[in-house]
């Protein structure tokens, strides 16, 4: 199979997952995509969807589906997106479509992260894929510098702005063997707005997409 068969693959497969009646809390990616496209199947039985990216929410309402905002609802009974990369505990890497920020504040609204990845991006150390930071400008270069003493390379992903106006850094080279440390270290630096490391919100399941089929990772509270 595809890498693109996995994640639809893995995208129908995360339907099972959404109770009748729900607002479901969507994320962004082309993984996300496919389970968005399935959940169009179901939109006369859950009641709506907060949305991670002006794409996820433009994806939604082609499909019909109502697109509520965050000041709408209270709690969500889960959240599903997918990741760049997914290690043992159901810590992730996020960001690679740029839409970090909205999907950690959607998360924090959902009772269960549900991850939905094809298996390469199961690893066992995250920082193999550059670590994504949405950061205010005036601050760049100071937290470019701090990245350095930590041993990474971070760099301006040239072109882009994210939904909420800001820039974003990729990180190269970091080993990232205490996601939830370095998440909290690097939250405290003034002008960082969101860090693409989910540890403290970390996936309760992935569903993995292989070639054998649906691999479930449940990941203990
Ligand atoms: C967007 C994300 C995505 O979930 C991540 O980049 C994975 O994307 P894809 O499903 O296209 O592989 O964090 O900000």
């Amino acid at each position: 199979m595809t890498q693109d068969e996995l994640k639809a693959l893995v995208g129908r497969a995360a339907l099972d997952q959404v109770p009748d009646g729900a607002i479901v809390g969507v994320g962004t990616g082309s993984t996300v995509d496919h389970f968005i496209d399935a959940l169009a199947t179901r939109r006369d039985r859950i009641a709506g969807a907060v949305s991670s990216s002006e794409r996820s929410s433009e994806r939604l309402r082609r499909h019909g589906i109502r697109v509520l905002q965050t000041a709408e609802v209270q709690s969500l009974p889960l959240y599903v997106d997918g990741a760049d990369e997914i290690d043992g505990q159901g810590c992730m890497i996020k960001g690679g479509g740029a839409a970090l920020t909205r999907e950690k504040i959607v998360a924090d609204l959902a009772e269960r992260f549900v991850c939905i990845a094809d298996q390469s991006k199961r690893v066992q150390t995250l920082g193999a894929f550059a670590l994504p930071v949405e950061v205010i400008a005036m601050a760049t270069d100071r937290i470019v510098r701090r990245f350095a003493a930590l041993g990474g390379r971070a760099m301006l992903r040239a072109g882009v702005l994210t939904d909420n106006g800001h820039p974003l850094l990729d990180v190269h080279g970091l080993h990232i063997s205490d996601p939830l440390a370095m998440e909290t270290e690097i939250n405290q630096w003034p002008g960082v707005v969101t860090v693409g490391l989910f540890a403290r919100h970390r996936a309760s399941l992935c569903l993995l997409g292989t070639a054998q089929g649906v691999q479930r990772i449940t990941f203990s509270e």
